[in-house]
């Protein structure tokens, strides 16, 4: 890790030396002043007050939080000391702290490009969408009644991408361009129909993309033993003897900024059943021929300059199209339009079947959390600008571009020959050092190559810009004025003829007014944390506090190119740098790395870890990896990715790993173990007596324990992975450290490992993040993945400090249990711990009701809509159960009314179980009704009232879900995944 001590060690003790003149600072104490209820920010972010905290314990029978957590976490994993992080900050000294460390960030104007461009966000989207956290606190649209508004946007998403890129079906995003093009690959080698490309495994790659594209590439074939070709696609007799291929990957344009017309490469491609990627800038398609329109058979790319932040290197969402024939293989979630009871369309995520939570170790994408936020920020964009507004920014940049070329040319400079979009490389003859020297100290970042200079413009670039570059590059010489510069049009044969974006959607919301009623219309058809719990077990759907969020939007975080040089982003580096100290003490290991954008690329990297460790020890043939029966499916998927073999573990009655089957199959494999995959607290929500043996188990046969972190919100602070005996672990940041869930991403994935396997932390050729030569190679595209969410965590657990996150805990196990007790007598709670106690969540079993009243755990979980609620995770772990996570924030009078709900459908279920209503005629049944639904006759078993109202808080503060239970099937028989016309809807 590179950073700038002095510079750490300045700004780490910013509380003491600018904040000094607080009166109220931390290190300033009076006694006779009181404390402001703003600098308690733990009392804000905990739900349940003293008071609550003693009702609650007294229902469970305990005296005090410790009694309880002794109880319900074993003795032999609490960890017996304080967590050494820095002592909490109230929200405004915390946000002073990293407001210092931010101006430690230099904005610099940025025409690096490498798929990266700085943008306008539109403010009315920055202020309604991202700053909104009736948008970024949505959950993953699961439920899909109360999530037609972030559904529809992600059509729109779908719609644009697949117009822009002329395929048919596109999904509604990966985590970036470089791992989009490594789902390529695996995809590619999933529908090649030739066998002996298959049986030779090699995938060729263009050396005109992204370096760091084919660096993430590299990284995700080896597991795999796909052999990477890096070629050029002029080439075509290297590439027929070097093939068969059963897929390649071309960049459109070209990294250096060379437009080609790909169309005989393809061709050639095609022949022998090679599937092309083209990896393709979705700004510069509304100017040039589609990808689909010469061939493609997959298109990849990143939607970031659709006006998200750059914020060194993301989130920003990736797209990824293809023809309707791959539709089954396409990875990643896909929106399609179904309909309702009532036969009125409606939305919800489509060939399910394909996903890694159902193939689980056949499938071949791990992915999960996606960028959702960020895909719906790039497809309003369109929505705001249109067709012709996204038009006239291209060709904008494309002028600006090409005149700059003709002035460059007039300096005497020689650049390429081809046409360009926005990307000039420009021959330096040995003047590099020189122009470099120029620009930086103008703040102007160029990509530097070792005799040529790369210049990408942007939305962001104007006349001054120019003449700005102009100068840079004419040092002593007099500029040419931008006036007597002459644009060039694109040649006629690269040029688009296609319409795209003619959907209605893109052509009415162009005025601001317009845009905003229409970003309203859709949030107030979604249930946020804004308008209730969302008690998703395994979730863990917290707040996320406004101060929290705030900084994210700081040019110092977000204006910065992931490929900035180091010294311009000591601030980052100091916040990486503590952040990751602080995640190192919560986890108990050596060393993190935040490169991960999800927790499913956590594992993934994890896994590849642990791979690497055994490999340098010699000893590849590890490769069995052991998994629980009741993972969640990402485990297995990141498993099979990273190379391994699944053994699946069978778990006891009591849904703990079963030790006897654990001991005998690290036995049988004890030659070739390479892994346990574990989630702790387990998936059924219990903290598992026998983990400290499990990893014992493990290790005893030569195996490493990869911890699944994602129930870390019931361990921070009272025990660590580290201390349990796992070697690796990832965390989920959008889950315990409070990143916000954005509708299903972003997310942040880091990994934690022990000393031995810190030297094998995952690198990047661009920017060192890892300079041991053990590291593995890049997962992501930018070597700190998200970066510019980070700051939520770390303002997290500044402004909670040891006692903030320890408390977090404790009040999570206690809310958990709080509600397993209350639900008592009215439901079964699945499983508990050896004391009688759940973790931080719990499992409802909602199986009897099948057979005593034909009630099935959708009706439940439709009906809790009705009374207000998000339904808890459904069918997770265990089929016909809900699993229900209230976190810590959640006040007791809410936790209070999700009980009552939960009994009040009890004594519905009962209503039909003792025969005084049908299932057919009750409102489980119908659930969930909508404004709609009382319009006109009723003749309903069960009163109006019934149906909305079932309670007074109800009538207080509905919730109304915009459309009835969707018919989840008609949608997958009848595949429509774009904005569909009036006909379509009719049909
Ligand atoms: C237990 C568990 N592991 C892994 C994941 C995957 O994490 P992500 O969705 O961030 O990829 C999840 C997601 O919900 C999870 O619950």
């Amino acid at each position: 890790m590179s950073y700038d001590q002095t510079a750490t060690a300045e700004v780490l003790s910013a509380p003491t030396k600018t904040v000094a003149s607080v009166a109220l600072s931390s290190n300033k104490k009076v006694d006779w002043i009181e404390q402001l209820p703003s600098e308690r920010f733990a009392q804000r972010h905990l739900g349940p007050t003293d008071k609550d905290v003693e009702k609650m314990l007294s229902v469970l029978g305990f005296d005090s939080v410790e009694g309880l957590i002794s109880a319900a976490v074993p003795a032999g994993i609490r960890l017996n000391k304080a967590l050494n992080v820095d002592a909490a900050l109230s929200e405004t000294e915390a946000l002073k702290k990293i407001a210092a460390i931010a101006s430690k960030n230099q904005v610099c104007r940025s025409y690096i490009g490498l798929g990266y461009h700085s943008c306008i966000t539109p403010p009315v989207i920055q202020r309604n969408i991202l700053e909104n956290p009736g948008w970024y606190t949505q959950y993953t649209p699961y439920q899909p009644e109360i999530s037609q508004g972030r559904l529809e946007a992600l059509l729109n998403y779908q719609t644009m991408v697949s117009d822009l890129t002329g395929l048919e079906i596109a999904n509604a995003s990966l985590l970036d361009e470089g791992t989009a093009a490594a789902e390529a690959m695996s995809m590619s080698f999933g529908v090649c129909k030739n066998k002996d490309a298959k049986q030779a495994k090699k995938f060729w790659v263009s050396a005109a993309c992204h370096p760091q594209t084919i660096e993430v590439i590299r990284t995700r074939s080896q597991p795999l033993n796909i052999e990477v070709v890096i070629g050029n696609h002029q080439d075509a007799d290297a590439f027929a003897q070097q093939g068969p291929f059963f897929g390649a990957l071309l960049q459109y344009p070209a990294t250096d900024g060379a437009i080609f017309d790909y169309t005989d490469f393809v061709e050639q491609a095609h022949t022998t059943g090679t599937i092309v990627t083209v990896a393709a800038d979705l700004l510069s398609l509304t100017l040039l021929k589609a990808p689909g329109e010469f061939g493609a058979d997959i298109a990849v790319g990143n939607t970031q300059r659709f006006g998200v932040p750059l914020g060194y290197g993301g989130p920003h969402a990736a797209y990824f199209a293809t023809k309707q024939e791959y539709a089954r293989k396409l990875p990643g979630r896909l929106v399609g339009l179904s309909k309702d009871a009532k036969g009125a369309p409606a939305l919800r995520l489509a060939l399910q079947t394909r996903e890694q939570h159902i193939r689980r170790d056949s499938a071949t994408s791990n992915i999960c959390t996606a960028q959702v936020l960020l895909a719906i920020i790039a497809s309003t964009y369109a929505v705001y600008h249109g067709p012709s507004g996204v038009k006239a920014i291209a060709h904008r940049v494309h002028s600006l571009t090409t005149a700059l070329a003709d002035g460059l040319k007039k300096l005497g400079y020689t650049l390429g020959e081809a046409p360009v979009f926005d990307t000039l490389t420009v021959q330096t003859g040995g003047r590099t050092e020189e122009i470099l020297g120029r620009s930086l100290t103008r703040k102007v970042n160029l990509r530097i190559g070792e005799e040529t200079i790369g210049i990408s413009l942007n939305e962001t670039t104007g006349i001054e810009q120019l003449e700005e570059l102009l100068e840079i590059f004419a040092g002593d010489k007099p500029a040419p004025s931008v006036a007597s510069l002459r644009p060039q049009p694109l040649p006629e044969r690269f040029k688009r003829t296609s319409d795209y974006l003619t959907h209605p959607v893109f052509n009415q919301y162009h005025s601001e007014t317009e845009l905003l009623r229409y970003l309203y219309s859709l949030q107030k058809k979604d249930l946020s944390l804004a308008d209730a719990m969302i008690p998703l077990g395994s979730c863990t759907m917290k707040l996320n506090a406004t101060a929290e969020m705030v900084p994210i939007t700081w040019p110092e975080f977000g204006q910065i190119h992931p490929f900035a040089p180091i010294e311009q982003t000591q601030g980052y580096q100091i916040l990486f740098k503590q952040l990751e100290d602080w995640l190192a003490e919560i986890t108990g290991f050596a060393g993190i790395s935040l490169q991960p954008n999800a927790g499913s690329q956590g594992e993934y990297t994890g896994l590849l870890v642990i791979r690497a460790y055994h490999e340098a020890r010699e000893e590849t043939h590890r490769t069995i990896c052991l998994i629980p029966q009741s993972a969640h499916g990402t485990n297995p998927a990141s498993a099979v990715m990273a190379g391994m073999k699944v053994v699946a573990v069978k778990c006891d009655e009591a849904g703990n790993i079963d030790v006897a089957d654990l001991s005998a199959k690290a036995q049988k494999h004890s030659e070739n173990l390479a892994a346990l995959m574990v989630t702790y607290p387990s998936t059924h929500g219990v903290f598992e007596e026998s983990i400290k043996s499990v990893c014992e188990i493990v290790h005893t046969h030569g195996g490493q324990v990869y911890m699944d972190g994602a129930n870390m919100n019931a361990q921070v602070g009272l025990c660590s992975p580290g201390d349990i005996g796992a070697d690796v672990c990832h965390l989920n940041l959008h889950k315990t450290f409070c990143i916000p869930h954005g509708g299903g991403g972003p997310g942040v994935g880091p990994i934690g490992v022990a000393a031995h396997l810190v030297p094998f932390l995952p690198g990047h050729s661009l920017i060192s993040c890892n300079k041991n030569e053990q590291a593995i190679g890049a997962v992501a595209s930018a070597p700190w993945g998200s970066a510019s969410i980070l700051p939520i965590s770390w303002m997290y657990i500044q402004m909670m400090g040891a006692k903030g996150l320890k408390q977090a805990s404790e009040l999570s196990i206690l809310s958990a249990n709080y509600i397993a007790k209350r639900l008592e007598g009215h439901y079964d709670i699945l499983y508990k711990g050896e004391n009688g106690l759940v973790a931080h969540e719990c499992i409802v079993d909602l199986r009897e009701f099948k057979k005593t009243a034909q009630v099935n755990v959708d009706d439940v979980a439709k009906r809790l809509i009705d009374y207000g609620f998000h339904p808890p995770t459904m069918s997770w772990p265990v089929a016909g159960t809900i699993m229900v996570e209230p976190t810590e924030s959640e006040a007791l009078p809410e936790l209070d009314r999700f009980c009552e709900a939960m009994i009040a459908i009890r004594q519905e279920i009962q209503q039909i179980e003792s025969e005084k209503i049908t299932v057919e005629e009750s409102p489980l049944h119908y659930a969930p009704h909508t404004a709609a639904d009382l319009v006109g006759e009723w003749s309903r078993a069960y009163s109006r009232e019934a149906a909305v109202f079932p309670t007074q808080w109800t009538r207080d503060r509905k919730f109304w879900p915009s459309v009835n239970r969707i018919d989840q099937a008609y949608g997958d028989r009848n595949l429509i995944c774009t904005c569909p016309s009036m006909d379509e809807f009719d049909e």
